[in-house]
């Protein structure tokens, strides 16, 4: 351990090059998980770079725990900042694992939430502790730590870092598994359920959980810019539904399934309320429709991509269940589950997207 720790010190580049590479690579880190994870921007991309930064972190903070073992391990050298540093470097070590344990197919479900769930949440807990740690240790760097030397060699760190992600790749398709771009892996891989009519998991983001709804008391608002439009029963919406799409529930928990979803077109509940008029190609100033939950949570999705969205009333020929929407969810293709937005009770065309409805994703449910 000694030899390996002196070597490892020899190849290092200058410590404050170490640890502002590692302030880089976190903050890529934590971008690239955030925005694929949300579905904020395409992940495929974004998955292979959050991998190849993971991947150069390890390296890097072996790089730093060589530098710091000997003033850890010395409790005489502990000042008021080291308890916060070395939680930190626990924290970061979990994330890592997770994720690495994860992406090689691995699972340890602890109640509703997968490995990649702890992940996301030790990747997001490190950087209120990162943030303590550069209070107390942040240095800058100096004119001789930007030699080309440090360059060449966190250079080849990333390249490094690049083909053991491409490897890790590789050793995980040959053990099998089979995980979307998303990080998702398909349900059946991950739990044993039939649960209330559909093959997959209820879940709820964070903690919406609606008492269950009276279809014969339920009824669905359809409204125009004005506020003006129609009010639809269980029955009218099912008179009208008669639209059938194929598409996958993909899960911020870490899970995806594909559904034949049968419902009745956005498209066609918006014409015929008779509220958007761009469909007869007049110039309106609708440009995005938002669905509103019983919960008050909701998203908004911009019209012609709602227009060709479905709102649900069955699974494979079975009625929605009331854990997984019913009376009526949006099934929003290529969107994340979060935004599929559960027992609909508005549909309303706006000006504008509703830049609340990410923080009603935190807090909607929550008394
Ligand atoms: C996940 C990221 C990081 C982890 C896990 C980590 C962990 C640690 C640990 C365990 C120590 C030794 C205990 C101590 O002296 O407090 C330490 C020290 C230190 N860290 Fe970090 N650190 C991280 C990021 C950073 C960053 C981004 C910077 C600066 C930009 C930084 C600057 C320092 C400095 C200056 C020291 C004092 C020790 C020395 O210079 O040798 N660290 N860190």
């Amino acid at each position: 351990m000694g030899r390996f720790s002196r070597r490892l010190r020899r190849l290092a580049p200058p410590p404050r090059v170490v640890d502002w590479a590692i302030l880089a690579v976190v903050a890529s880190a934590v971008a690239t998980g955030l925005l694929a994870w949300t579905g904020w921007l395409p992940p495929a991309l974004l998955v292979d770079l959050h991998g190849i930064v993971g991947v150069t972190l390890a390296g890097l903070l072996l790089f730093k725990f060589a530098r710091v073992a000997r003033r850890v391990l010395d409790r005489g050298g502990w000042d008021r900042a080291t308890p916060v540093s070395v939680l930190l470097g626990v924290v970061a070590v979990a994330a890592l694992v997770s994720g690495a344990f994860w992406g090689l197919g691995g699972n340890v479900p602890l109640g509703p939430w997968t490995t990649l769930s702890a992940h996301v949440g030790l990747g997001l807990l490190v950087v209120p502790i990162l943030l303590l740690h550069l209070r107390s240790r942040m240095r800058l760097p100096t004119r001789t730590d930007a030699s080309r030397r440090s360059a060449l060699r966190l250079g080849g760190l990333l390249v490094a870092g690049t083909i053991a992600w491409r490897l890790s790749e590789a050793a995980a398709s040959l053990g099998g598994a089979t995980i979307a771009d998303t990080g998702s892996k398909p349900t059946g891989d991950l739990y044993d359920t039939e649960t209330e009519g559909g093959s997959f998991p209820v879940t709820s983001w964070v903690a919406d959980d609606p008492d269950p709804i009276d279809r014969s008391d339920w009824t669905l608002t359809v409204a125009g810019l004005e506020g003006e439009g129609v009010e639809l029963t269980y029955g009218d919406l099912l008179a009208a539904a008669g639209d059938e799409r194929r598409a996958t529930l993909d899960c911020t928990s870490g899970w995806y399934t594909v559904q034949e979803w049968q419902g009745l077109r956005v498209g066609d509940l918006l014409d015929g309320a008779g509220v958007d008029a761009s469909a007869d190609g007049a110039d309106t100033d609708a440009r995005w429709v938002r669905f509103v939950s019983v919960t008050g949570y909701r998203w908004s999705l911009p019209i012609d991509e709602a227009r060709d969205a479905l709102l649900s009333t069955a699974i494979d020929g079975s009625r929605l269940a009331h854990g997984h929407g019913g009376p009526a969810r949006l099934v929003a293709p290529g969107r994340r589950g979060f935004q599929w937005v559960k027992w609909v009770e508005r549909v309303e065309l706006r000006r504008e997207p509703d830049p609340a409805q990410w923080l009603v994703t935190l807090i909607s449910g929550f008394d």
